[in-house]
């Protein structure tokens, strides 16, 4: 049977996660269901950085480097998103963006996988992987005159051969939310001799991760994602610690020097993590990404990633059964994977027509999610909608998906002013 308005209402009622809602401010009046591309506003943020901005900048000036912690913040935020990814204290640091951290890493990989092999000249990944991930693989392979080879899901298997140095994978895919089994697919790789690279952007607080239950070797992500880091936020990166001072990293900084105030002219690699952190960090960002991680760390008393990612799923399973039941003949498909082992924590539809116009139909009635183009082959276009169980309820999934039914049953999307694209979909 269909859930009603009334079962999400009690579903709502009994969530035990309810109350974490309250560390969010929401614009009134609107479903954000695009958490998966950028996180909501924590409460706390607007005066913490107004702390750090005022007190700590204003009055502390450059004192604060040291009083006010601003120094070892990479490291402090690292072990809080530590927490989260099944990483060690010490093992992660928030820094860079989440396509630098890679570059580095991969470098790192590279350079491990292919220091007793050399005939390994092959990344592998997949095709549908985020542009930014393939694009920085094809960079690191031009200049090091090694190809990239791109692979579909289905081929992974096959494609893990004497060649192949380097596998570089998203946990949760950006455009289907399909899962991969990291622990399963490292060990494959690594059977292979291969290094597995994680991307977790669609991970980090969305889903439970065990990056060393799993025995990966590195692994990057987002933080204005899941992990409400704000726009921009600076995404962290954690390296095995069996690697982690095995090998300079390609951009190495005063910021990764063992002792960056001692200024001496050559470089000495810090031990562990610390190495790969290159220049200044951005110390307003990481005082707003601090009050990010701390939503998502008060879930730990009441189950932490495991009863998020219970809710998560509830909250997935809802929206897809409402879509088949109340949006049927309308022409939409589920890319996302039926099995909820095998899901992130978002649901994407397609339509072979109108995706674009409808999803600016809903985000018009407040329900926002967005967009993704597809190839115009394998891939079609892209309705996505994030469902993030720290600040989505299940009568807001009965709501967006009862504005779903309207904007097609209406056919008010097929207003022109639905169809003009701007920049950012
Ligand atoms: C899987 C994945 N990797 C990386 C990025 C973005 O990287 P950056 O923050 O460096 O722009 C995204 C953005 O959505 C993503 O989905």
């Amino acid at each position: 049977m269909t859930p009603t308005l009334q079962d999400c209402r009690a579903l709502d009622a009994q969530d035990p996660l309810r109350a974490l809602r309250q560390q969010f401010t929401l614009p009134e009046g609107v479903i954000y269901l695009d958490g998966n591309s950028l996180g909501v506003l924590p409460t706390a943020t607007a005066s913490r950085v107004a702390e750090a901005v005022t007190q700590e900048w204003g009055q502390g000036l450059i004192r604060s480097w040291n009083s006010a912690g601003w120094f070892d913040a990479p490291q402090r935020l690292g072990d809080k998103i530590a927490r989260l990814v099944g990483a060690a204290p010490g093992e992660v640091v928030a820094t860079d963006s989440t396509s630098v951290n890679l570059y580095k890493v991969l470098s790192a990989a590279l350079n491990i996988a292919r220091e007793d092999a050399p005939v390994r000249t092959v990344l592998v990944s997949e095709r549908s992987n985020f542009p930014t991930d393939l694009y920085i693989a094809e960079s690191l392979c031009r200049e090091r005159g090694l190809q990239l080879r791109l692979v579909e899901p289905e081929d992974m298997a096959g494609a893990l051969t004497a060649e192949v140095a380097v596998l570089m994978l998203t946990h949760v895919n950006y455009r289907t939310g399909a899962m991969h089994d990291i622990a399963a697919v490292t060990q494959a790789a690594h059977r292979a001799g291969i290094l597995a690279v994680w991307d977790l952007a669609h991970s980090a607080g969305a889903v439970p991760v065990d990056l060393n239950g799993a025995q990966a070797d590195f692994a990057v992500g987002c933080s204005y994602k899941y992990l409400n880091g704000g726009p921009g936020a600076p995404a962290f990166v954690w390296a095995h610690s069996r690697h982690a001072s095995r090998f300079w990293q390609p951009l190495a900084g005063w910021w990764g020097h063992a002792a960056p105030f001692e200024f001496t002219p050559d470089y000495r690699p810090a031990p562990g993590i610390t190495r790969f952190l290159c220049g200044t960090q951005p110390i307003l960002s990481l005082a707003a990404l601090d009050c990010g991680l701390d939503t998502v760390l008060a879930a730990e008393p009441l189950g932490g990633m495991a009863a998020l990612r219970a809710k998560s799923l509830a909250l997935s399973e809802l929206f897809i059964a409402l879509v088949e039941a109340r949006c049927a003949g309308h022409g939409l498909g589920l890319a996302t994977p039926r099995d909820p082992a095998q899901r992130g924590s978002q649901v994407c539809l397609t339509r072979p027509e109108g995706a674009y116009a409808i999803v600016q139909a809903l985000i018009a009635r407040g329900v926002i999610g967005d967009f993704r183009a597809g190839d115009g082959n394998r891939h079609l276009d892209i309705l996505r909608f994030g469902l993030t169980p720290l600040y989505i309820g299940f009568e807001d999934v009965w709501q967006a998906v009862e504005h779903l039914r309207q904007v097609l049953e209406s056919g008010e999307w097929q207003q022109a002013r639905f169809n003009q694209k701007q920049a950012v979909t």
